[in-house]
């Protein structure tokens, strides 16, 4: 299929008021944050003037109302992952839902009893060294808090692991497997059917970092096989202040609610409490009720386009970069190979030019990348440098910034005085 390059393109950008009010302005770092379509704004806008309350309290119309907004946003949502719509949780962002996940089964581990999902001191949670501290940290607090032990599997000199690193960490003693489906640093796309077939040969659950491919690709959760996943609406188009914690159902049912308060329970005496099915037992005190109104315009927006047609076109937009970048002289990349499937983002180092200064050079020419150890420092020390740049693309991306990107970044050496 041909890439649909310029059209669409044109007519994606306009869809974005950002770049109507910031024509110059040539935005690389969709990777930690994405710019919104007009419709999110306009569906946040209108939900607040015309329906907005509290919701799953009190008999009101309009808490009525508001709830049916609230709850069709999370079938929205669920449609869009793969998922059922009591298997989505409402949280902060993606950190917050792995933090949430981590204390429930701290909380399990601590009430005792059957289940995969219970920890003994001596069970190993494992990980990878590409990890974002928001996979790595919370694992690293459950462990403490339970006697597991952490494990993490080995990546080689680009950054990159396999399903066999991983198949040599995991054990019989191994409860769960949390992993980025792909990398936020080296855009690696993670073989997620061989590590669900490989935890269920061990008893383990499976936790997938959905954060950089449930914007970027056709995600189904159930299809997949994971037992939670984790995502943030900011990084799809939607705003900031909400995310999800997906969990099969009979998983989130069986578990404690990790966090407390009014809303997610049944009946409370002053000596104890019972907590409502999933999702809202996990959903204690007022909700993102315009997040999430806003959160399901950007997923609508999203499956509008094309997730399919995203994918495609994230595809073409992965290799540009890559081919601009490796073209500069003095620069390198890490992760996946040119040509290897990767992810529409690239992290790479200038020779003889520390990256907050690439960052501010390419920023200074108006071109916004991220710079730093992109929230995953064990795997920039295992690659032996202090930080990359990272330029991420996304549907609003066009061929001109890439360009624009390579424009620039062949300066850099010479501005420095690093090419003599
Ligand atoms: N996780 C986001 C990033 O990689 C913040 O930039």
């Amino acid at each position: 299929m041909t890439m649909p390059r310029s059209t669409a393109l044109r007519q994606t950008r306009a869809d974005f008021p950002f770049f109507q009010r910031r024509p110059g302005q040539v935005y690389l770092d969709s990777a930690a944050t994405s710019q919104p379509p007009r419709v999110v704004l306009d569906a946040e806008r209108t939900f607040t003037e015309t329906a907005y309350a509290a919701v799953h309290r009190g008999a009101s119309a309009a808490t009525g109302s508001a709830t049916t907004a609230f709850e069709s946003a999370r079938a929205r949502i669920a449609r869009f992952v793969g998922a059922g719509d009591d298997e989505i949780v409402w949280t902060e962002n993606a950190t917050d839902a792995i933090n949430l996940l981590a204390w429930s089964l701290t909380d399990a581990a601590h009430e005792g009893g059957d289940g995969p999902w219970v920890l003994h001191p001596g069970d190993e949670i494992v990980i990878t060294e590409a990890e974002h501290h928001a996979n790595l940290v919370p694992w690293q607090r459950l462990a403490a808090r339970t006697g597991a032990v952490l494990r993490a599997v080995p990546v080689d000199d680009e950054g990159l692991w396999t399903i066999d690193a991983l198949a040599g960490v995991v054990s019989d003693r191994t409860r769960l497997i949390a992993f980025a489906h792909i990398s936020n640093v080296t855009g690696f796309v993670a073989p997620v059917e061989d590590v669900v077939a490989l935890a269920a040969r061990h008893g383990a659950l499976t936790f997938l970092d959905a954060c950089q491919s449930a914007p970027h690709r056709p995600l189904d959760l159930h299809g997949l096989g994971v037992d939670f996943a984790a995502f943030s609406a900011h990084k799809m188009l939607g705003p900031t202040g909400i995310g999800v914690l997906y969990g099969r159902a009979a998983l989130l049912n069986a578990l404690p609610p990790g966090r407390t308060g009014g809303s997610a329970i049944t009946t409370v005496t002053l000596e104890s409490a019972g907590f409502l099915p999933a999702p809202h037992r996990f959903e204690p005190g007022t909700q993102p009720v315009v997040q999430a109104v806003g959160f399901a315009a950007a997923a609508d927006y999203l499956a509008g386009l094309g997730m399919p047609a995203v994918a495609e076109r994230e595809h073409h937009l992965a290799q540009a970069l890559v081919d601009t970048v490796v073209r500069v002289p003095g620069v390198r990349i890490i992760g996946p190979a040119a040509g290897a499937e990767r992810a529409a983002l690239v992290s790479f180092v200038v020779d003889g030019v520390h990256p907050h200064d690439v960052g501010q050079f390419l920023d200074d020419r108006g071109v916004t990348v991220r710079t730093g150890h992109h929230c995953a420092q064990p795997l920039h020390r295992r690659l032996g440098v202090p930080a990359t740049t990272r330029a991420s693309a996304y549907v609003y991306t066009t061929d001109d910034d890439i360009a624009a990107l390579g424009e620039a970044l062949a300066e850099v050496r010479g501005f420095f005085g690093a090419d003599r």
